[in-house]
């Protein structure tokens, strides 16, 4: 070697003058030595630049060989340039994830309208067939089929949140909920020799952020945690409030402000951690698994989100204790409009008079699903007019009295937040209820300036009463 610099000495251990004068190969680790060996030697022979990639730890090095020839045409030097790219690549995983899953969200959300429509079809249709009197057996199946159906319409909506695309803007969201819909998903990869113990507050614990990554938090951590025990144990998932005080920060958290925080843990029976593992577990594919199990990524993708929601993570672990997981983020105020769309579901009308008889347009393109939602109504004491487009909504509209409308948020033509406004430029001062077969893009701007009210689709009897309910009173 005739020069080297600083870092590159760094990397191999060493320093430049020590490295002078003496031979690569007294530095290149073993399980690297062939191939660079290689390399080296075939610039030599064929006078040829090369370039090649190869890992160690958590570097990934790019190399680039350039042969220097003397006048005679014979290569006499190579100047050896190896670049660190690890975090280049990181980036580039993260990004194919981040496009995998908004392709996964993309086609959950085409998938979701279709399927929310023919559950609703199927629940309110076994909700009239209850309602017909059912008794015995009949009835149990019945009961069975509704409650199928009301899992399937969960499993849907959980699909949703997981697979919609990163970076959404943040919105105010319940912790409680949105870690009990992770926990959903993460149950079934559990093996049954592992306990899952949860100790979620019954009171919402808000928190601004994006579900789907507090999602793939919770996700990492439990696989993590299910990888430490391979005979089994426990894994507790909890979440409980922290004040964190000027001096508590300074001791212990420099990087977050004082205040209020929402404390997710995640710990585990497991194999727990050594110190080394512990300093470096969050540097991207820091692993200690087997080759083509663990790409060391998640921990790394934890630590990002959590910085990004304002928040951070500590690890607490010895070997063969266990390990802790701590998520802190910061809890947000009450959101004070509950109109995101993950908020929907069962709204509970508390002293909920019985509505007094009403005439409900209905405009949805899916005949079966309006009918449905027809008979619904009649069972509720309330009559309806049916119509599949836009169009023909806003004639009726005009000819007719009516005392609320129920619009389908995606048709042909209009969509359900195009026809609402449209109806409130023609004057019509009516309430509006959209029903969503998935996460719509109507602002919660939106919603509260055209007065809508938002149902979730497939919705049983009892909820479109309570959001008709709701409807009104707002209007
Ligand atoms: N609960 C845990 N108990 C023991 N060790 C853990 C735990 N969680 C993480 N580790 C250690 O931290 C390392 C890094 O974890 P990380 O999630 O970043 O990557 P990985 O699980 O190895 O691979 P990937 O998550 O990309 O599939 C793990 O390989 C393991 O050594
Ligand atoms: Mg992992």
């Amino acid at each position: 070697m005739l020069a080297c610099n600083a870092t590159g000495a760094g990397r191999l251990g060493t320093t430049p003058d020590a490295m002078l004068g003496r031979m690569l190969e007294d530095y290149i680790p073993d399980d690297l030595r062939n191939r660079r060996h290689d390399v080296l030697a075939s610039v030599v022979a064929t006078a040829t630049p090369a370039t090649f990639r190869d890992a160690r730890g958590i570097h990934i090095f790019d190399h680039s060989l350039y042969p220097i020839t003397d006048e005679t045409g014979r290569v006499h030097r190579v100047a050896w340039l190896a670049e660190d790219v690890a975090h280049e690549v990181a980036l580039e995983r993260q990004l194919r994830q981040a496009q995998k899953m908004e392709a996964v969200g993309t086609l959950a959300g085409g998938i979701a309208h279709d399927f929310n429509n023919i559950l609703g079809v199927i629940m309110s249709n076994i909700e009239m067939l209850r309602g017909t009197g059912l008794t015995g057996r009949a009835a149990t199946r019945a009961d069975r089929i509704l409650r199928a159906a009301l899992r399937a319409r969960e499993v849907v909506r959980q699909l949703l949140a997981f697979g919609r695309p990163a970076d959404e803007p943040y919105v105010t969201l319940d912790l409680c909920r949105t870690v009990a819909d992770a926990l959903h998903l993460v149950k079934p990869s559990i093996p049954a020799s592992v306990t899952l113990r949860t100790l979620l507050p019954a009171t919402p614990l808000p928190v601004h952020g994006d579900a789907t990554q507090i999602h793939q938090v919770l996700l990492n951590l439990c696989t993590n945690a299910v990888h430490a025990m391979p005979d089994g144990g426990l894994l507790d998932v909890s979440l409980e409030t922290l004040d964190l005080g000027g001096d508590d920060v300074l001791r212990g958290y420099p990087e977050l402000s004082p205040g209020r925080y929402v404390c997710l843990s995640v710990a585990d029976s497991g194999l727990g951690m050594t110190a080394h593992q512990l300093e470096r577990m969050f540097e991207p594919f820091f692993t200690t698994k087997p080759q083509g199990t663990g790409s060391g990524l998640g921990l790394s993708m934890v630590h990002g989100i959590i910085r990004k929601h304002g928040g951070t993570v500590r690890a607490h672990s010895q070997p063969g204790q266990g390990a802790r997981f701590d998520v802190l983020l910061p809890l947000a105020d009450m959101p004070d409009t509950g109109t995101t769309p993950a908020d929907i579901a069962p709204a509970t009308v508390p002293d909920m008079p019985k509505s007094p008889p009403l005439h409900v347009l209905v405009v949805d393109d899916e005949h079966d699903f309006r009918q449905s939602v027809a008979e619904m109504l009649h069972a509720l004491g309330h009559r309806s007019t049916g119509t599949d487009s836009a169009d023909d909504a806003l004639r009726l509209l005009a000819a007719g009295r009516y005392d609320v409308a129920l619009l389908d948020v995606r048709m042909p033509g209009l969509s359900g937040p195009e026809l609402a406004r449209t109806i409130r430029e023609r004057g019509f001062a009516l309430p509006l209820v959209v029903c969503t077969g998935n996460e719509c893009d109507i602002t919660p701007e939106e919603l509260a300036e055209m007065g809508l009210t938002l149902i979730g689709k497939p919705f049983t009897g009892d909820e479109l009463s309570k959001h008709l309910h709701i409807a009104l009173k707002k209007a």
